[in-house]
């Protein structure tokens, strides 16, 4: 079938093929520059196909020679209906991973449930004996709890109070003001069940009750802080609460983890155009200025560029792993710059829909988005008939 993209609101519903794989090829190529790094050898990735979580996959593969068991939640494809943009990504690396001689599986389905784990808890025992890294990059609207059976949602709203702002739909590039109402009864509950730490506890919880985890095995997790600009509506908003507590999980998990020596972190990593975060109110207005001051001190980073600083110069460093006073690890330090927090705050007060495409990288930021599903790919030829049922060679059934 022809493929072209097909947007709805802030989520495109076609994906391309050829497009994902060529974006798994180059965020590898991007690692294979770097040369290697002394890392882990056997890693489980909750949240595998796209984003951060893609990134690590493919930094620990490529970087360290890494076997990856890879968790995510992707649609299928179905004869002429794409799959979800993970799903192509999932089977470009795969492919990609088996060429070059390394073990790759993944695993489709609710990391929330007890059965998905369960069955990547199998998958490890048969496999691969123990993992020495879980990294745990779920980022998912809603999840229904294994022992309540109660289907929570998350929300991205502020708390006590209306937030007031402006924003860019991304699409036509026009700004406009937004006032989002605060959060109501149980939204920083719900929203905390979602994307707090509950969930990777259980999962740590698990390996370790089926002495899964090698001695010396770390997790991590991404967390994100950002400027005063958007606080509200996220650090100081529900799904801040919820990174709060994924916060203070680490510390538990580091208490947890001594018996096998092991760590537990949370990261904090940049902004960056990826499913979730374009969903958020803000965020996109934010993100293309920060593209564009970035670019221009030659320090712009997409997900894979963080990951490999993540791995090479952070958890893996030779030379020791420096954390924040609060005992997380930050590569959203070149963000939170003061010569580059400043400018956005410039920037920010003249940001309308005539002067954003000059002042801002809104070009930049649609082409990110639409390469999250495979388009805006200059090798790959749109026109051609592309085979739309790709599957992913390492599934678990
Ligand atoms: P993403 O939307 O690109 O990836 C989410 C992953 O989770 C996908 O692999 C998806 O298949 C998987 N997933 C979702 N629901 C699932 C379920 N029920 N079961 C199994 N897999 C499921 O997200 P992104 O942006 O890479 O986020 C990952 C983490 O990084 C999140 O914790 C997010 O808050 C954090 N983060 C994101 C930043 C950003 O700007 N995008 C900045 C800093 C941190």
């Amino acid at each position: 079938m022809i493929i072209e993209p097909r947007t709805r609101g802030f989520i495109c519903l076609t994906a391309h093929p050829d497009g994902c794989a060529t974006n798994v090829k180059e965020q590898i190529d991007h690692i294979t520059s770097k040369g290697t790094f002394e890392g882990p050898k056997k890693v489980l990735v909750l949240g595998a196909s796209t984003g951060f979580g893609l990134a690590s996959r493919i930094t620990a593969a490529f970087g360290t020679g890494a076997a990856t068991l890879g968790v995510f939640f992707e649609k299928p494809p179905k004869e002429g209906k794409t799959s979800s943009p993970g799903w192509y990504n999932s089977a470009a690396f795969e492919n990609e991973a088996h060429a070059a001689g390394l073990y790759a599986k993944s695993i489709n389905g609710d990391a929330f449930s007890k059965e998905i784990k369960e069955k990547t808890l199998n998958t490890i025992k048969e496999d691969l004996g123990q993992v020495d890294l879980v990294v745990y990059s779920l980022a998912a609207p809603m999840r229904v709890h294994p022992e309540t059976g109660v289907r929570h949602k998350s929300v991205l709203k502020p708390i006590g109070g209306v937030y007031e702002n402006k924003t860019v739909d991304f699409h036509t590039g026009v700004v406009s003001d937004i006032k989002i109402e605060p959060c109501g009864e149980g939204d920083i509950e719900n929203t905390v069940a979602v994307m707090g730490g509950e969930d990777w506890e259980l999962w740590i919880d698990a390996l370790m009750e089926a002495d899964l985890l090698a001695p010396g095995a770390q997790t991590v997790a991404y967390s994100y802080i950002g400027p005063a600009l958007t606080e509200p509506i996220y650090r100081k908003g529900t799904i801040g609460r919820a990174k709060d507590h994924l916060e203070a999980t680490a510390g538990k998990l580091m208490q947890k983890m001594e018996s096998l020596n092991g760590k537990a972190y949370v990261s904090v990593n940049k902004a960056l155009v990826t499913q979730a975060s374009s969903a958020i109110p803000v965020i996109p207005l934010y993100i293309s200025l920060l593209f564009k001051i970035m670019k221009e001190k030659g320090i712009h980073e997409g997900c894979i560029e963080q990951m490999q600083r993540l791995f090479y110069d952070r958890m893996y460093n030779p030379d020791g792993l420096a954390l924040d006073e609060a005992g997380r690890i930050r590569v959203d330090d070149w963000e939170m710059r003061e010569d580059v927090q400043s400018q956005i705050a410039e920037l920010w007060e003249q940001a309308e829909t005539e002067t954003l495409a000059e002042i801002g990288d809104l070009q930049g930021y649609k082409d990110e988005f639409f390469k999250l599903f495979g388009f805006h790919f200059d090798a790959v030829d749109y026109t051609a008939d592309t085979n739309e049922m790709v599957a992913v060679p390492g599934l678990v059934e």
